[in-house]
């Protein structure tokens, strides 16, 4: 026997305010084709001024709770996953345990940027594999809209601000692949391509909060190879088949980045949700934003087999195997 993190609940919110590309050309010198053609986004959501990424996630945690039949109190422990933290200090997680009158466990921030959810997911999962927690929320949220140059036409039309999570419950099963939950994660890092996709700033080098900064044809590059190359990884070290797998749950960077992950990957783009196109890129929120989207919409059903991959700034990456 062996102990699964099994999803028992979802949850998404996206802030109200929507931006198309034409209301983006409006403040640089760019077009709907530009980015439609270069990356699959038609709209995006934006936060307004009172909207942190606290309050975002305590949205979405809200509804995952609600759908998990639980209340904050449930709850022994919260990872979440975020470059846009509410405070430099403390963990905007304490804000949402707060919120949701969570009063005991613990609650911690993690930091991985696009693969920050994996990221979580990993650190909640070994929790419960150890017994040391039976309840845990995981969370990626982004209100990227606030770390935004929007002077910049090379990024501000990429990113956008959202949340989603899921609600893990320990639960026994056989150490197979047809076990329900997460079935395994694999997570990893290269810090030399840092430079690449960074904020501008931080508190301990110019004391400023800082812009997304990066360069996009490097992280074009690595991203399909390094997304694909760790699903088959985990893939493999599970003993299961691609034809297996019911969907692919990437992060949301780019329509062209997931064409070449699912190209290379030797997967269909019918078995891939794709949100990019609504939600733009929300980084840490991405992967459990297509999650609820999936959910929604009826693709995704109990008992289907999920692999999540995604990459972001650091460079890290990852994937998820999980059976829903
Ligand atoms: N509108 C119009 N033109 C734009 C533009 C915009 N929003 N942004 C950049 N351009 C211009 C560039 O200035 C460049 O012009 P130049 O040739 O006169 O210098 C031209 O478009 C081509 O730029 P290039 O970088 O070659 O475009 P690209 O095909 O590589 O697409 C990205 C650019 C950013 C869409 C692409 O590199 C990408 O998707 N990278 C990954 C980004 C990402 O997903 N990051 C997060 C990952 S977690």
């Amino acid at each position: 026997m062996t102990l699964r993190s099994r999803i028992i609940g979802i949850g998404s919110f996206l802030p109200e305010h929507i931006s198309t590309n034409d209301d983006m050309a409006k403040i640089v010198d760019t077009s709907d084709e530009w980015i439609v053609e270069r990356t699959g986004i038609r709209v995006r959501h934006f936060a307004d001024e009172n909207m942190s990424s606290s309050v975002m996630a305590t949205k979405a945690a809200q509804q995952a709770l609600a759908n998990a039949g639980l209340t904050g109190d449930d709850l022994d422990l919260i990872v979440l996953a975020t470059v846009s933290p509410d405070k430099t200090f403390p963990a905007t997680a304490v804000y949402v345990q707060a919120a949701l009158g969570m009063k005991r466990g613990c609650a911690f921030d993690v930091v991985a940027a696009c693969s920050g959810f994996l990221y979580a997911l990993r650190m909640a999962d070994n929790m419960i594999r150890l017994g040391q927690v039976k309840t845990a929320l995981v969370v990626g949220v982004e209100t990227l809209s606030k770390i935004t140059d929007f002077k910049d036409r090379n990024t501000c039309v990429l990113f956008g601000d959202g949340a989603g999570c899921v609600v893990l419950r320990a639960e026994e099963g056989k150490g197979t692949p047809a076990d329900r939950g997460v079935l395994d994660t694999l997570i990893y890092s290269d810090g030399s391509y840092a430079p690449d996709l960074c904020s501008t700033g931080g508190p301990s080098t110019n004391h400023e909060v800082g812009y997304i900064t990066m360069n996009g044809r490097e992280v074009f590059r690595h991203a399909a190879v390094n997304m694909a190359e760790v699903s088959q990884e985990i893939l493999d070290k599970n003993g299961v088949a691609l034809a297996d797998v019911d969907w692919l749950v990437p992060h949301q960077a780019n329509i062209r980045i997931l064409e070449a992950t699912a190209k290379r990957l030797g997967i269909p783009m019918e078995k891939v949700i794709s949100t990019v196109d609504l939600h733009a890129n929300t980084s840490a929120a991405s992967i459990p934003l297509a999650l609820a989207e999936g959910v929604k919409s009826g693709k995704l059903k109990e008992g289907q087999l999920l692999l999540l991959p995604g990459m972001g700034a650091g460079f890290t990456w990852g994937a998820s195997l999980i059976r829903l």
